[in-house]
Formats: structure tokens, C-alpha cells, sequence
């Protein structure tokens, strides 16, 4: 069963992932969207929002930092597990309240509001509901886990990460989830759950993310007078025959 639960389901659930995005771009192109829900409701959202996406940047980084970066390499840098420990559960703790209060925010709000419900599909739900499980239990694992150290100490990047990590390496290491705490376990197949749905969720978004934006050149405006002014009625009334000086 350690084989079936910590190579079998990965690798599928992963490819899943990676085909279900192919598939979903070829045959579903243009229905590759957030399917926005602004139109509707404004005000909880401008809080929710950000709050959820900013918390998860954070811990999309700290899963970077803790499961990519190998124990090793940090030790060579000079930064001992206590500093690590310090920065990490700083942060993911930071990083993951901010996240779950933004979706509670958007959860509620998505409840609460009736035309936000009623564009919620059956889907929507499926996933907020795993989200929601992974998070929590990521959550837990590092209050209960790292902090209080709840079942005697597990030093995750000795386990779980080597899992991970192997699991692209094509260097398999079952039995290091075998042996992990129930909560490392729980989260991680949660999260294999929650990426073979992944490609048919508006979770596709993150993938077109307008990261542009970021870079691109200011839009100007101008009145069509060429002032440079958008004064709303601060402008003649122009026939449509007049040229524009
Ligand atoms: C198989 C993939 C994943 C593995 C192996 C994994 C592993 C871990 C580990 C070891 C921790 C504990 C960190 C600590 O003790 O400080 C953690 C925390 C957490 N995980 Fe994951 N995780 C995975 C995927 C995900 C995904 C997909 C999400 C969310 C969508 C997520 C959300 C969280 C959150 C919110 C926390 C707590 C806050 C934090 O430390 O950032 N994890 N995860």
C-alpha cells in the first residue's frame, strides 16, 4: 500500500495535471477564466481577494523554500535550523492566516450573496471545499507540527520534502510518507487531490495570470481635444463633423 498511496496516486494525479491543462486549452480555450464574479459584488471582494491571493504567493514561496530547497544547502549557507525554523514558521504562519482569512472572506461572501451564488457551479464547490481541506490541514501541520511539536518533533525536510523532491527526480521514496505524521500525510494527498482537479477549475487561471501588467508602459488617457484632462463634462460638446485640433 506505501507504494500505491506515495508513487501511484502522485504520478497520476500529477499527470492529470499536467494533461488536464493541455486538454483544457485545446478544447476549452476561451473558457479558460477566473469566471470573475466583480460584476456582482465589489466590496467584500476588493478585501477577500487580495488577502487570499497575496497570503497564497506566500505559500507557494514557502513550499519553494521548504520542499524544493534541500536541507543541505541551507546548512552550507551558514543558516542554522533554528534561524530556518524562525523564518519559515514566521512566515507560513503570516502567509497562511492571511490566506485562509481572505477565504473565509470569499467563501461567505460567495454563500451570502445571491447572484455570486447563483453563478457558483457544482465544481466551484468541489473545489473550495479541497482547497479549503489543504489549507487547513497545511495549517495545522505547522502550528500543531511545527510549532507545538504535537507526536514528538518531525523535521519535514528530512521526510517529506525528500519525498517530493524525488518525485520529479524520478528517486523514489515511499517510505519516508509511510513513516511521516498523520498530518504531513493528510496534506500531501490532499493536495495531490486538489491537483488532479486543478485543470477543471477556474484554478486554470493561475496559469494566465496578467503578470504583464506589471511591466508593461502606462496607458495614457487623453480628452479628444488632445488636453490632457478627463474631467468628466469638462469638455465641449463636439459635432460629429468637427476636426479634432
Ligand atoms: C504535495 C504537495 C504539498 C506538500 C508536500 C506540502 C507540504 C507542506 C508542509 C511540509 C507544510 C508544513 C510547513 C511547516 O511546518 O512550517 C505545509 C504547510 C502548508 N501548506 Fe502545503 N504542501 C503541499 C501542497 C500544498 C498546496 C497545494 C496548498 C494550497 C493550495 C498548501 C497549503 C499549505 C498551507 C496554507 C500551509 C501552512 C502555512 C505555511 O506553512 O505556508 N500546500 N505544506
Amino acid at each position: 500500500m506505501t507504494d500505491f498511496w506515495w508513487v501511484v496516486v502522485p504520478y497520476v494525479c500529477l499527470t492529470v495535471f499536467v494533461v488536464g491543462h493541455v486538454w483544457r486549452y485545446r478544447y476549452d480555450k476561451f473558457g479558460w477564466t477566473t469566471r470573475s464574479s466583480q460584476l456582482y459584488e465589489d466590496r467584500w471582494l476588493r478585501l477577500g481577494s487580495p488577502l487570499f491571493h497575496f497570503g497564497m504567493i506566500g505559500v507557494f514561496f514557502g513550499h519553494v523554500l521548504g520542499l524544493g530547497i534541500p536541507e543541505s544547502w541551507t546548512e552550507e549557507l551558514g543558516i542554522s535550523d533554528e534561524a530556518y525554523h524562525v523564518v519559515a514558521v514566521g512566515g507560513g504562519v503570516l502567509a497562511g492566516a492571511a490566506a485562509v482569512a481572505g477565504l473565509v472572506i470569499l467563501v461567505l461572501r460567495r454563500r451570502l450573496v445571491g447572484p455570486v451564488f447563483s453563478a457558483t457551479t457544482r465544481m466551484d464547490k468541489v473545489m473550495y471545499a479541497v482547497l479549503g481541506v489543504v489549507i487547513c490541514l497545511g495549517i495545522w501541520n505547522t502550528i500543531a507540527g511545527s510549532i507545538l511539536n504535537l507526536g514528538g518533533e518531525y523535521d519535514y525536510r528530512e521526510g517529506v520534502s525528500v519525498w517530493f523532491r524525488g518525485i520529479f527526480r524520478g528517486d523514489l521514496h515511499p517510505e519516508l510518507m509511510a513513516e511521516a505524521p498523520f498530518g504531513f500525510q493528510a496534506h500531501g494527498l490532499a493536495a495531490m487531490l486538489l491537483f488532479a482537479l486543478w485543470p477543471f477549475t477556474r484554478l486554470v487561471h493561475v496559469f494566465s495570470a496578467p503578470l504583464g501588467y506589471l511591466t508593461r508602459p502606462y496607458i495614457v488617457y487623453r480628452s479628444r481635444d488632445g488636453r490632457p484632462t478627463a474631467q468628466p463634462g469638462s469638455r465641449r460638446p463636439r459635432r460629429g463633423w468637427d476636426q479634432a485640433s
